[in-house]
């Protein structure tokens, strides 16, 4: 029972290799997983849910709508409920719209809103696996992290041989039982460590209607709450005004609007954190007063006088127990590692994570980041261009060899 206690959605769509996801639910359930089939319509032409539903003990899940008394499959919950969602048979026109974020079936909707890990096994004719389009989306998947078990090479129900034969189900399985067996060390790996994090931009208000900001989304910082809290870690995120949230429900989150603001909250919360990562765009001056009312115009140029605000990172640095480790991040224009070195020790940093502008598709906004991680013993490494879940990874494991 390698599966025991294991939620996995599977998903079948609409190729010949349909046949054998019987032979893959059984033995899904042999090993003690709950099991919940999710089909496409076409994936009923080739077996039926009545075959799934006997074999997996629950229902099978087709469409949105039930036309009889109007109740609906909820594909949020169902995203939510599951630790892995498997897609095998996955066809090429199922994997090309998961990559493009079609939704126009229940299968699609659970994917787009399913948290857990995906993984694929692929089923289609030599060509179409080969088709330069079908590598592509596959290349997108395995960029959204989802995992690709190659298919073999063999006869095919076209009768032609080549790669295309979805891997047997005795196989998937074993690198099912293989994936989760890992995910769940790594979700160990922070267990008990509390973390604190900043992230977003503030904003320093003008007057009643208007604030001095910055581009920043908070998506960095999101994504390192988000890796923490799925590696087991308490999190703590003091959240700047955006448009996004943390996707893990364990995430605590503190949302604030000034630079003061947010200092206070991370001075109230970092005793009893072993990490804080700074992540946030932090305003370094704020308007030394806010007008009441709304600035009126006139017909001569308006001087506001801005005031700094206080140095989160700093006063953590000095603040800074035994063993706490304390995470900064720089965003330089110019001399970028010069800069960030300097940082590294006026701030009483551990490492800090530099990211330039200069790089395309890195920094403010972008879904993707290209950093250097610079550490007190002087160690400077050099990541590729990522998007910023996997960015996140590469900053815990650093954070993982200080505790
Ligand atoms: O000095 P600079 O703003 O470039 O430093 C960036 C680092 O310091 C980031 O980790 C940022 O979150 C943090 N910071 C802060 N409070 C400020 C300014 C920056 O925590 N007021």
């Amino acid at each position: 029972m390698r599966l025991a206690g294991k939620h996995i959605i599977l998903g079948i769509t609409g190729s010949i290799a349909a046949y054998k996801a019987a032979i893959l639910v059984r033995l899904l359930v042999k090993e003690g997983a709950e099991v919940k089939v999710v089909i496409t319509p076409y994936g009923k032409e080739f077996i039926t849910p009545v075959t799934l539903a006997t074999l997996s003990r629950n229902t099978v899940l087709c469409d949105f709508f039930k036309h009889d008394d109007g109740s609906w499959n909820s594909h949020v919950e169902l995203g939510i409920w599951a630790d892995l969602m498997l897609i095998a048979p996955a066809s090429a026109n199922t994997m090309a719209k998961m990559a493009h974020g079609i939704c126009d079936n229940l299968l699609l909707t659970t994917y787009l809103s399913a948290r857990c890990p995906v993984m694929l096994a692929p089923a289609m004719d030599l060509d179409m696996f080969q088709h330069p389009s079908t590598l592509k989306n596959m290349d997108i998947l395995r960029s959204f992290g989802n995992i690709i078990m190659e298919p073999s090479s063999g006869e095919l129900a076209s009768g032609l041989h080549g790669k295309g034969r979805m891997e047997e189900p005795e196989n998937i399985v074993q690198k099912v039982v293989e994936f989760l067996g890992k995910n769940d060390q790594e979700k160990k790996k922070l267990k008990g460590k509390r973390i604190l994090i900043s992230a977003g931009p503030t904003h320093e208000k003008i007057d009643p209607v208007r604030f001095i900001g910055n581009a920043s989304s908070g998506k960095m910082g999101i994504a390192l709450a988000d890796t923490c809290a799925e590696m087991g870690a308490e999190v703590h995120l003091v959240l700047g005004p955006v448009n996004m949230i943390p996707n893990n429900r364990l995430v605590k989150t503190y949302p604030v609007v000034s630079a003061q603001e947010m200092y206070q909250k991370c001075i109230e919360l970092f005793p009893g954190c072993n990490a804080a990562i700074m992540a946030a765009a932090v305003a370094d001056y704020t308007p030394s007063e806010t007008s009441q009312e709304k600035i009126k115009k006139k017909e001569k140029d308006l001087t506001i006088r801005f005031v700094r605000t206080p140095d989160i990172a700093a006063e953590l640095g000095k603040r800074k127990a035994e063993g706490q480790i304390l995470v900064g991040f720089a965003l330089e224009t110019e001399q970028e590692k010069d800069n960030a070195v300097k940082k590294l020790s006026t701030k009483n940093l551990d490492f800090i994570v530099l990211n330039s502008l200069r790089d395309a598709g890195a920094g403010f906004g972008a879904d993707t980041n290209k950093v250097t991680i610079i550490d007190r013993a002087g160690k400077s490494e050099d990541f590729d261009l990522k998007f910023k879940q996997a960015v996140a990874v590469d900053i815990i494991e650093k954070l993982l060899t200080y505790f």
